[in-house]
């Protein structure tokens, strides 16, 4: 029977992009509704549909009974579940997939547009404007007010953020709470609501709905709070009392109400907050960006491909009856721990600073391996960079701590050559990459040389954040040591040498298209990985100290290229980039070395502006950006709809990373960390404490 499939959210339906494309090639009967639809509605429908993919519609024990047998997933596309009788579909054993972490920037942006709007008069000053009416009304800033956050959530959190560039005082309430992120940002703890809704300027609801949070805001607690209070609701409108809102706004009690959600959607025409003044209300769209929706979208429609392929999902918001026995026996997907990234921040500073690094060097190190972990590059995370520092770095002198980077002579606008002096590499590839961005502005394309480098980790992680930002970026690195036995050849002359591009693709299809490369097989980074976790190596990648092929990780000791002689050529490229630049002979480097020789890498990194290269003759009158979608498209249709575009992974790994709301770290990586907490004094980290996620 084909499987049938009820999708009702409607901003996933208008908005064009992947999730789409994805749907379709599930080759499911989807039948589309305009949610949010109430109970009425769905009882009509239910019955007929093995899943939902639904929105903020009324799934009720009414509408469950009545969907079954046939009924067997639920993947809401969003965060909110409360219009799901959750415990009921639990006990008959659906599953309900959900999207933790993918729009709380764009809802916390929308709770400052709705704050601003409101303390400026903005709105109200436009319409009169337009009416032509030129009304000067005057305001208030919102800079040393208090703010008020109930719920410090992830949307919490990421209004508390923005609140601090606009100077706002900040304190929460929250049942749960977190104090690492209260003291890093110097958020006050309210210890009752009553305490927070009686000493705020403006409150902030971003807590989730259910029966402690109803009504929360009332006549009586109304009464107890700030006059002129600024209210602004982008969780739920059964949160506060409609009614009640309104009296206050009416009598001046409370200044102003924004709020992006009503207690019914569509509200009907007469709803008592349509009079008030100082109120604003838009239609339930605080996670409704281009951006916000392709992420919520590929994440709810992945939950119920997962479900359907009886794989695991991304995130999941309840807990079946023997589920929690599988997650610890399941073979499917691997156990991570979560680890927040401040924690994880501060122990790779520690780590670089007790190496005696500065802070900016321990800082940007540690940001970069916070982006390799999130990015799901468990071959050079923090432990690999760490492991790499120890072995050729700042203790054998191959890494200077503090290094200033010297500006070479250069007679070309468009490219910069560097002396690193054996600093950093993360700190000099974060500036180089920066530079070559800022040259691209000016010049179409930049490029930057450096020599005298020591290792930048992953080149992947520069190409990325500079295709965000919707460039075209290269960067390639020698490698600390020659490994790999060239086609043909004998003995190891060459590095895993890396290539990393990024294309500012994901208008697109949702992320760059990101080609990370290193040339040999398998990276020596991938071999203390297997070592660590006991598994074996991929045929045909390594061999042992006698030149002979093996699988076991603990032997091998030089790397294969892949490709035959154009993995060999790709190789070759590094150390011919290299050499130009000023590169040491790849067998001596990283090695100690005769007076007049060098032993150390170098860096090469390129970017490119996309209008640089537009010729601007498009078929069919496309813009350069859809003619990049068509020419994706035209790649992975035609049956190919299923193709893994080089990115996806990574991607891949940020959603669960995000859907985590941490790092995550296998057992074995918990443990390596525990040794680089030794190493500088802190304690390590306790994995029974540490949440697990599974992917
Ligand atoms: N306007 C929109 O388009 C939109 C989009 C996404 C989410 N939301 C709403 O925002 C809410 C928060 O989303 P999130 O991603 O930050 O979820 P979250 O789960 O990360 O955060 C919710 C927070 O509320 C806290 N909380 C629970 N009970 C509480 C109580 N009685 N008092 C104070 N805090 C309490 C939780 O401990 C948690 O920290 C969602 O539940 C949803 O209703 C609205």
């Amino acid at each position: 029977m084909t499987t049938r499939i009820l999708l009702t959210t409607t901003s996933y339906q208008d908005t064009p992009g992947t999730h789409l494309d994805l749907l379709e090639s599930k080759g499911w009967e989807v039948v589309r509704e305009r949610g949010p639809l109430s109970e009425e509605q769905m009882l009509a429908l239910a019955g007929e549909f093995d899943g939902f993919l639904c929105g903020d519609d009324a799934i009720t024990r009414a509408v469950i009974d009545k969907s079954l047998p046939r009924l067997k997933w639920i993947s809401k596309y969003g965060i909110g579940i409360d219009k799901i009788d959750k415990a009921y579909a639990t006990s008959k054993g659906i599953p309900i997939g959900f999207c933790p972490g993918v729009n709380h920037t764009t809802v916390a942006e929308h709770t400052f547009g709705l704050m601003i709007a409101l303390t400026r008069k903005i709105v109200e000053v436009a319409n009169h404007t337009c009416q032509g009416d030129w009304k000067r009304l005057t305001g208030n800033e919102i800079m040393g007010k208090r703010l008020g956050v109930v719920g410090m959530g992830r949307i919490g959190k990421a209004v508390i953020e923005r609140a601090i560039a606009f100077g706002m005082e900040r304190c929460a309430f929250d049942v749960c709470w977190d104090q690492e992120f209260a003291s890093k940002h110097a958020v006050t703890r309210c210890e009752t609501i009553e305490e927070l809704l009686s000493s705020c300027d403006i409150i902030s609801l971003n807590c989730v709905l259910d029966e402690s949070t109803v009504n929360l805001v009332n006549k009586q607690t109304i009464s107890s709070m700030r006059d002129g209070v600024i209210i602004i609701n982008c969780a739920r409108g059964e949160i506060v009392n409609s009614q009640d809102i309104a009296e206050a706004l009416h009598s001046g009690k409370i200044g102003g109400y924004g709020a992006d959600v009503l207690e019914v959607e569509p509200p009907p025409s007469n709803h008592v907050l349509f009079s008030t003044p100082n109120t604003i209300i838009t239609s339930h769209i605080g996670s409704r960006t281009y951006e916000s929706v392709q992420r919520q979208a590929m994440m709810a429609t992945q939950n119920l491909i997962n479900f359907v392929d009886n794989k695991r999902p991304l995130a999941q918001a309840n807990v079946l009856p023997g589920q929690e026995q599988a997650r610890t026996t399941a073979k499917d997907g691997e156990l991570f721990f979560v680890v927040r990234r401040q924690v994880h921040n501060e122990l790779v500073e520690s780590a670089y600073l007790h190496r005696g690094y500065s802070v900016a060097e321990a800082n940007a190190a540690s940001r970069f391996c916070e982006m390799a972990a999130e990015y799901g590059i468990r071959t050079h995370n923090a432990i690999k960079a760490l492991h790499l520092d120890h072995l050729f770095g700042s203790s054998v002198g191959g890494c200077v701590p503090g290094a200033e980077i010297e500006r070479l002579p250069c007679r070309f606008e468009g490219s910069e050559i560097w002396n690193a002096k054996l600093k950093l590499g993360q700190s000099v590839a974060f500036d180089a990459m920066q530079r070559c961005m800022e040259l691209a502005d000016r010049y179409g394309i930049g490029q930057v040389s450096v020599d005298n480098t020591f290792h930048y980790l992953w080149g992947g992680g520069y190409v990325i954040e500079a295709a965000m930002k919707g460039y075209i970026a290269y960067t390639n690195c020698t490698a600390a040591l020659a490994e790999v036995v060239p086609y043909l050849g004998k003995y190891p002359t060459l590095g895993t040498n890396p290539h990393s591009w990024a294309f500012p693709t994901q208008h697109a299809i949702g992320f760059p298209i990101v080609i990370d490369w290193a040339t040999s097989t398998v990276s020596m980074g991938r071999v203390q990985q297997l070592k660590r976790e006991g598994k074996p190596l991929p045929p045909g990648a390594a061999v042992d100290a006698h030149g002979n092929p093996t699988t076991d990780a603990a032997q091998a000791v030089s790397l294969l290229p892949f490709g035959a002689h154009k993995g060999y050529g790709l190789s070759l490229i590094n150390e011919l980039i290299a050499a130009l630049i000023g590169g040491s002979l790849p067998t001596l480097r990283s090695r100690q070395v005769e007076p007049g020789e060098k032993s150390s890498t170098n860096f090469y990194f390129q970017v490119i502006h996309p209008e640089a290269m537009n010729a601007g003759l498009f078929a069919d009158g496309r813009s350069q950006a859809d003619n990049v979608k068509a020419v994706i498209q035209d790649i992975l249709g035609h049956g190919n709809e299923n193709c893994l575009l080089p990115g996806q992974i990574e991607a891949n790994a940020a959603n669960q990373t995000a859907a985590a709301n941490g790092l995550l770290f296998t057992e074995a990586e918990i443990r390596s960390f525990g040794e680089i907490a030794h190493e500088c004094g802190r304690p390590a980290w306790d994995l029974d404490a540490l949440r697990t996620f599974r992917c």
